[in-house]
């Protein structure tokens, strides 16, 4: 038996930010075309998608886990594309629930797979889910999803979860100007009063295919006056350093709701985040323009403490803050796609 490794103190980046969340792309595929994320015009059929050897086994996902845990990660969130198409995702839930040092497995998915899947993913040892609508109503969601998925087949996937008990769950509806600012009342009106937890999220330029515009974006300070113009809010508390999302109650005591203002209030000063893409690159950014090659590590060989000086080093060396300085120039770079690096 090879001696266990000594526990070294965690590492910081270059701005003093701990590593504490790992985002894990398990597939680029989705069965949505989300006009914001995979336009059909880009993402149709002819687009080459990662043939399966170049994904990451879960036998090597399950190793890079460990290591990142050693350096501080204790929240994993699975993504995709749409992470529920991988085969065999519970498996991996499975291994990876195993890891005392991850005290929080979530996973963000579009719900229509939960029926199927949800008590799978429950049994494995997933935690709770997060799950995206981006409107209540047929036409507006079926024009924005751009696959005939009405919003019946999600709140399925809702009831499913948390007949699982993967809740309380948080809803992702992404807003996009001329497309569906008009849902942000309705949806507020639907969930609150439900336990359910719904989150505003400006409009990002993740990638090249969705021709992201400043005017495109709804802020969070229009979206919390359109809520709070029927239902007043008040502040609450972050739940934990580096959260996404600012959060508000309802005065009246119906609940909780979240914006997330990358584009018009950062938080990169906090932010503890990185992400594996489902070909074994790691990215310290969301809008990173490259990454660096894990799977070559894993495949090469590499020893458990060469893996870990490395990774160490990769964040020690992090110098990202993208949302803090974006500007015409960084929305033109070539920066990788939201469905390959997985939000
Ligand atoms: P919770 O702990 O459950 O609140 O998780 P979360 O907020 O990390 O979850 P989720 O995956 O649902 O992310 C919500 C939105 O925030 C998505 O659109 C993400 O792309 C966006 N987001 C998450 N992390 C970052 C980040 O580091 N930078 C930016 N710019 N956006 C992020
Ligand atoms: N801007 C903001 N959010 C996005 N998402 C996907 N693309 C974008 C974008 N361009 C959201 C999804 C999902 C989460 C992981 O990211 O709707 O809820
Ligand atoms: Fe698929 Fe999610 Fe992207 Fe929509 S936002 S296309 S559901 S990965
Ligand atoms: Fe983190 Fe990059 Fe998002 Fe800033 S833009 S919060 S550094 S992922």
């Amino acid at each position: 038996m090879p001696e266990p490794l000594p526990m070294l103190p965690r590492p910081l980046d270059t701005r003093g930010r701990p590593l504490h969340d790992l985002r894990i792309s398990v597939t680029d595929r989705c069965n949505f075309r989300c006009v914001y994320c995979m336009p059909r015009a880009v993402f149709g059929p002819d687009h080459a998608f990662l043939p399966r050897d170049e994904l990451l086994s879960f036998d090597e996902i399950t190793r890079l886990v460990a290591t990142f845990t050693r350096l501080g990660v204790e929240k994993v969130r699975l993504t995709g594309g749409e992470p529920l198409v991988r085969r065999e995702l519970p498996a991996l839930v499975g291994q990876l629930a195993a890891f005392p040092g991850v005290r929080d497995l979530t996973l963000t998915t579009n719900g229509v797979l939960l029926p199927a899947q949800a008590a799978a993913l429950r049994e494995a040892g997933l935690h709770r889910v997060t799950i995206s609508l981006d409107a209540d109503d047929d036409a507006t969601f079926m024009r924005l999803n751009d696959a005939r998925v009405p919003v019946a087949k999600v709140l399925s996937g809702i009831e499913a979860a948390e007949a699982a008990g993967l809740g309380p769950i948080k809803l992702n509806m992404v807003v996009k100007r001329g497309w569906n600012e008009h849902a942000i009342l309705p949806m507020a009106r639907r969930f609150r009063g439900t336990g359910r937890i719904l989150r505003f999220i400006e409009y990002m330029d993740v990638g090249h295919s969705n021709g992201w515009r400043l005017d495109d974006v709804v802020t969070a300070d229009e979206i919390l006056s359109t809520v709070g113009s029927e239902f007043p809010l008040e502040p609450m508390p972050p739940t934990k350093p580096g959260e996404v999302a600012e959060r508000y109650r309802y005065a009246d005591g119906a609940g909780e709701i979240g914006v997330i203002a990358s584009v018009s209030r950062p938080f990169c000063g906090t932010c503890d985040r990185a992400r594996l893409s489902a070909d074994g690159q790691l990215y310290t950014c969301l809008f990173a323009t490259r990454g660096h090659d894990l799977r070559a590590l894993v495949r090469g060989g590499v020893s458990d403490e060469v893996l870990e000086t490395t990774l160490r080093g990769i964040w020690e060396g992090r110098d990202d803050r993208y949302s803090e300085i974006r500007s015409a120039e960084t929305v033109e770079l070539p920066k990788v796609e939201m469905s390959y690096i997985g939000g």
